[in-house]
């Protein structure tokens, strides 16, 4: 995410001293912080008890005991246990050391010297802010993986001999700490497996970490990817960690593998091999602990052979291929998931629909889906969105391509082979009604009933003639 996509960050400040206060909440709005003040120890529990904060930047010594401090450090560990993931930055007088180090023990990320230093203090409010955005981010990912763990194994449907293959697959390379490369075409639910894989390894409650590389500019790919330190560029305000490092105990899924840019590759396959990266601007190694997952709709092999993609990085990646079929090739999986997809539909969009009639569900078997998975589940909303009674018609469905021509007629349900037959003579005779009615056999009016009921599309010339008759 751009920092310029992020919520400002909240800040809230302590102390006493009013002429203090007024001076830090110019300096850090200046800077474009929000900033709440308090005076007292109790008002900053009361705060962080009310809202969110990115930061507190805390006085230590109060009226009614200057020099110890304690009154602040008691507070400390009250902050601490009501939220862990807020760093708390103390403020100390000068040459009170023991203080500020007493603080840091008892949970404060940080401490500030008074009368202090500008820009050393705003480089510290920087630097914790960034810090307790990775870190609730962190936190976030864990709990949202949390409930998609619930939901995600009933969540596959696998009726089909070839999907089950892969699920067979999928469960076991699982638990291995293998790359795994994910190919299949788009929306055929190569995240879903990624998301399986995760799921039944031993890391399912270490963090999820999907990245699509097509979405990150050459420029910050490795930045992002690996962090960067504060001052690698004119850019990097403050440290920032990288998704590798992110996804430490877990895994890392690279979507849109093919797109990572070429000069970055070599890179990312030292990170994979060594399972050491560097944050730009530092020479510093880290070990990552982290399990590769990678997709791709791309042909890789041909991307290697024309020299857009290196193939040892290929080598390395595709030791285990999981290949997710076409939904053209799982036949016995589109019901099914048409049936799921119409519960969350209905339910999303608080409609009583509770099928399809037959010609809906032909029309969904015969259907070549192009789109896969996706198509599918757009195609499902849509007709829930537009299906004027509680059972979905072929019509609310508008799937009108042809049936695909390899299916032998006498092996048809005679509705696919009335279907296809109007297919073919309105392509024959370009959309033109009149003329496919004629070669059918049908009255004009005839066909149109039944192109209505196959939810089969007149051309945009034929329904201007047709409504101009009507
Ligand atoms: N077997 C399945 N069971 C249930 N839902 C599925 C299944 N496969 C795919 N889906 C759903 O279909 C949609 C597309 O799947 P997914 O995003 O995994 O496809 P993809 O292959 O990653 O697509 P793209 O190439 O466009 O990135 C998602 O909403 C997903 O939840
Ligand atoms: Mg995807």
């Amino acid at each position: 995410m751009k920092s310029s996509d992020l919520p400002i960050p909240r800040i809230l400040i302590a102390d006493d001293q009013v002429d203090v206060l007024e001076s830090l909440r110019l300096l850090l709005k200046s800077e474009g912080y929000q900033i709440v003040s308090v005076t007292s120890p109790s008002a900053v529990l009361a705060s962080v008890e009310q809202s969110d904060f990115n930061s507190v930047l805390m006085d230590l010594n109060y009226a009614r005991d200057t020099t110890s401090g304690q009154e602040g450090l008691d507070m400390l560990a009250r902050l601490q246990a009501l939220d862990s993931s807020l760093p708390v930055v103390v403020m100390t007088a000068w040459g009170s050391v023991e203080v500020a180090v007493e603080a840091m023990r008892r949970g404060a990320r940080d401490f500030i010297q008074k009368p202090w230093d500008n820009a050393r203090l705003l480089a510290i409010v920087r630097t914790q802010v960034e810090l307790s955005r990775a870190l609730r981010e962190g936190l976030r990912l864990e709990s949202e993986n949390r409930l998609l763990r619930q939901r995600s194994a009933p969540m596959i449907i696998a009726n089909s001999p070839a999907m089950r293959a892969v699920l067979d697959l999928v469960h076991r390379v699982a638990p291995s700490d293998a790359s795994v490369l994910i190919t299949g075409e788009h929306g055929s639910g190569k995240e879903v497996v990624a998301r399986a894989l995760h799921d039944f390894s031993n890391r399912s409650g270490g963090p999820l970490i999907t990245v699509n590389a097509g979405g990150i500019p050459e420029g910050v790919f490795e930045s992002e990817l690996f962090g960067h330190v504060k001052g690698a560029f004119t850019d990097a305000k403050a440290d920032r960690v990288g998704y590798f490092e992110l996804a430490t105990g877990g895994t890392l899924f690279l979507d849109e593998i093919g797109n990572v840019p070429l000069s970055q590759q070599a890179k990312l396959l030292r990170a994979i091999e060594t399972r050491e990266v560097s944050r730009v601007g530092s020479s510093k190694a880290y070990r990552v602990d982290v399990r590769f997952l990678a997709a791709t709709n791309a042909d890789l092999k041909g991307e290697a052979l024309a020299g857009r993609f290196r193939e040892d990085l290929l080598f390395r990646i595709n030791t285990i291929e999981v290949r997710v079929p076409p939904l053209r090739d799982r036949h016995e999986d589109i019901l099914p998931l048409a049936h799921s997809f119409l519960g969350q539909f209905a339910s999303r969009y608080s409609k009583g629909i509770t099928g399809f009639d037959y010609a809906a569900e032909q029309s969904l078997s015969s259907y070549s889906w192009p789109g896969n998975v996706r198509e599918l589940s757009h195609a499902v909303e849509r007709a829930v969105l537009l299906a004027p009674d509680s059972t979905i018609r072929a019509a609310d469905l508008g799937l009108t391509q042809p049936l695909r021509g390899e299916v032998r007629l006498e092996e048809m349900p005679l509705e696919d082979v009335e279907r296809l037959l109007i297919h073919k003579s309105l392509e024959r005779y370009r959309g033109n009604v009149s003329r496919a009615a004629e070669a059918l056999g049908l009255s004009r009016s005839a066909l149109y009933r039944r192109m209505e009921r196959y939810g089969i599309k007149a051309a945009a010339s034929e329904e201007e003639t047709a409504s101009r008759r009507d």
